[in-house]
């Protein structure tokens, strides 16, 4: 039978994995699903679990739910590892998203400082992972969802042994649902040609039932209402010249990158109003597990697509099924690159549309990105590597140098003040240094 392991169980998110489990169970049919979280997520774990269990009971399906905090005890003879967890929780989150505002800089959880640090604190635990994985599920495929997703992979593709793995987002499926809407089709009928980094991800190409719209869905991503597709962004437009000459499809996070002074001022004050994104998101948690603790609720409520990882158990699900069933359907996931975009290293890892087999996602060749993104996706890319090469390897110098070459850090001495007090916000989840 299969078994799956879900690190970080006592996500909110976990009922959307479960629903995915449930939709798909004739095509992968799930035997055993471990939950583990840690003990200070206790809480979180049983209220979820406990849900979880009576969703698989009202789908009457022979699926057993195990909740620990055992990693091992649910490594073992796993065959699917999927991680999503957060070290250090919302709290830590919360001083990623105000720290670097103090400073000018902006404060989000995987671009800029909080990318930085949210990647130092994951990247040692996600390499424990791994490392558990050699020995007791050489064979399984790990599911990365933990961000910074792309970080995660590449330092998982250069420091690990684990060869098998893929990291999952949730914007490019986000885009296609969205582009759907737009154009008021079914979203089986759209398709999008992507490329690029997590959160970093262009749309190269649209189609509606394989006839490119591109022109039609460039036009209409200048309008506020149409520029993100996410909950935790809000879209603020393009200019048409700009969109329009740039002739790829954008995702909600290049707003910080191609507008980052409006999305500076937005965060800047929504810190000051309704707090920042984690602020806001700690109380639509709190509401989200009322609603879970509730003996009679047995699917998964709407109120879970208040959060930005909407449509994830399809994007998760999706990608473990087609695996498992090697249906060479094509799904956009982060992976080695191996020569896809030639402007990136081939062993790094990327975000593009894979063709998704029982060996894993064999990235698609479409040419090299537009000129116009080439050096800033290179740039970032160069980011992620040495932000992994500091977690790794625990060099302040590496740190420093990381946050001075990302593109929303105005200067290096500026860098050096915000990695100071991010390193002391942050030292209880940060061994390596
Ligand atoms: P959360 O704060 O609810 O954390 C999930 C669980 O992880 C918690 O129950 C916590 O106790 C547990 N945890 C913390 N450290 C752990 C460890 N060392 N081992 C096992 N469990 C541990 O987080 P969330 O808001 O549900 O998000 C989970 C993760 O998914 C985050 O990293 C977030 O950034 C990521 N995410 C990714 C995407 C994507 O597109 N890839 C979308 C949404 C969320
Ligand atoms: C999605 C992104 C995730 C991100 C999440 C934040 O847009 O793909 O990578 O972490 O939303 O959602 P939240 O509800 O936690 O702010
Ligand atoms: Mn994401
Ligand atoms: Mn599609």
């Amino acid at each position: 039978g299969i078994k799956i392991a879900t690190i970080g169980g006592g996500s909110s998110y976990t009922p959307e994995l479960v629903e995915g489990f449930i939709k798909r169970y004739n095509e992968f049919p799930v035997k055993e699903l471990w939950l583990v979280d840690i003990e200070e997520g206790k809480e979180k774990l049983e209220i979820v679990g406990n849900f979880t269990k009576r969703m698989i009971e009202k789908a009457g399906l022979p699926i057993e739910v195990h909740l620990t905090f055992d990693r091992k005890a649910a490594l073992k003879g796993a065959d699917f590892v999927t991680t999503q967890f957060r070290v250090g929780g919302l709290d830590a989150r919360a001083k990623d998203e105000r720290i670097p505002v103090k400073y000018g800089v902006l404060g989000q959880e995987t671009n800029g400082p909080g990318g930085l640090f949210k990647g130092l604190r994951t990247i040692p635990v996600i390499l424990d992972i791994t490392k558990d994985m050699e020995e007791l599920c050489p064979n399984a495929w790990l599911i990365n969802f933990t961000n910074p997703a792309g970080m995660v992979t590449e330092a998982v593709l250069r420091y690990s042994n684990i060869k098998k793995v893929v990291g999952l987002c949730n914007v490019p499926i986000g885009m296609e649902m969205g582009i759907a809407k737009l154009l008021d089709v079914d979203h089986s009928r759209v398709h999008i040609d992507f490329a690029g980094l997590n959160h970093m991800v262009y749309g190269l190409d649209v189609y509606l039932d394989g006839v490119s719209v591109k022109d039609e869905v460039m036009q209409k991503l200048s309008d506020p209402e149409n520029s993100s597709f996410v909950k935790n962004i809000e879209g603020i437009g393009w200019e048409p010249e700009f969109i329009q000459s740039l002739n790829a499809l954008t995702c909600p996070y290049h707003m910080y990158y191609y507008k980052s002074k409006e999305m500076l001022d937005k965060t800047i004050e929504s810190s000051k109003t309704e707090g920042t994104r984690a602020e806001v998101v700690q109380q639509l948690e709190n509401d989200l597990f009322e609603l879970y603790k509730d003996p009679n609720l047995d699917i998964k409520p709407p109120q879970l697509e208040e959060r930005g990882g909407a449509y994830y158990s399809d994007a998760a699900v999706r990608l473990i099924t087609s695996i498992y069933n090697d249906k060479r359907d094509i799904q956009p996931v982060n992976t080695m690159n191996r020569g896809a975009i030639p402007s990136i290293p081939d062993e790094s890892a990327v975000e593009i549309s894979c063709v998704i087999t029982k060996d894993g996602p064999i990235p698609l060749a479409m040419g090299d990105l537009p000129v116009a993104t080439r050096g800033l996706v290179q740039q970032i890319k160069s980011f992620e590597r040495i932000s992994a090469e500091a977690a790794v390897t625990g060099d302040y110098n590496k740190a420093v140098l990381a946050l001075t070459i990302n593109p929303l850090t105005p200067s290096d001495a500026t860098a050096k003040q915000i990695v100071d007090e991010m390193m002391e916000a942050h030292k209880e989840h940060l061994p390596q240094f």
